[in-house]
């Protein structure tokens, strides 16, 4: 059993889609289109009628909605959103402004859990997890709670895409189950866009670097066209 990511292209690289109840990693730089990938396979499993969970920690829900509207990706009632951004009502930030300088996690981790409890869902997003490991004192602190995290994403039976914008390899990408990238290219002032499954466990997977456009309706990856021919 596969599932589908929702965007053209990425579910035939994926051969059908990512395994169920794992964790992914979707890794690239700033404005690549992590939050656009995400947003797209949230409404893939709404479209399905199943209930989904968008976690944000940088921008605030509201602009996500905004930006997404624009591009023809409307976000629907079964989109449940925790907005854990730093002006958001679950801010892992909020102690450290105006009490004990620590940010705090464990609010967020009950507001998920209890989330988890109360609809049941098959598809979560945690957009970006940078932030959780900003907020974290040390790197073993860091490790520990994406566990915890994983873990408790696991019990529930979801398919939990996370999104890093650290172009390194960190603690995230040995948890994960898969790890896709986006990857951009300078070519003479032109950026071109190009997609690349780095790690998929238990499943075959193509792993060259396709095209993919971000324009109306989201991501659109070029499957059967190469970057470098
Ligand atoms: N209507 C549009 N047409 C084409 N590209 C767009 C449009 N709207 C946004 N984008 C692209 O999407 C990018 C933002 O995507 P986003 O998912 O927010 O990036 P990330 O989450 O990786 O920072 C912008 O940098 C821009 O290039
Ligand atoms: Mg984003």
């Amino acid at each position: 059993m596969r599932i589908p990511t929702g965007i053209r292209g990425l579910d035939e690289m994926l051969k059908g889609g990512l395994i169920p109840s794992r964790t992914y990693l979707v890794k690239g730089n700033a404005g690549c289109g992590k939050t656009i990938l995400s947003i797209q396979f949230l409404l893939e499993g709404a479209r399905r009628g199943e209930n989904v969970i968008y976690v944000t920690l940088e921008e605030p829900a509201d602009e996500v909605i905004e930006n997404m509207h624009f591009l023809g990706l409307d976000v629907t009632d079964n989109i449940h959103i925790i907005d854990a951004s730093p002006t958001g009502d679950l801010s892992i930030f909020s102690d450290m402004f105006f009490e004990n300088l620590v940010p705090d996690v464990q609010g967020l981790k009950s507001a998920l859990e209890s989330k988890l409890e109360e609809i049941r869902p098959t598809r979560v997003v945690i957009d970006p997890i940078t932030m959780l490991e900003i907020a974290s004192k040390s790197e073993v602190e860091y490790r520990r709670e994406i566990l915890i995290l994983c873990k408790l994403l696991r019990k529930f039976n979801v398919t939990t895409l996370i999104t890093s914008q650290k172009p390194e390899e960190g603690a995230e990408d040995f948890i994960v189950s898969g790890v896709i990238e986006l990857l951009t290219y300078d070519v003479k002032g032109r950026v071109i866009r190009g997609i690349r499954i780095k790690k998929m466990r238990g499943s075959d997977f193509d792993s060259t670097v396709r095209p993919y456009k971000i324009k109306r309706g989201g991501i659109e990856v070029y499957w059967t066209e190469s970057l470098f021919e």
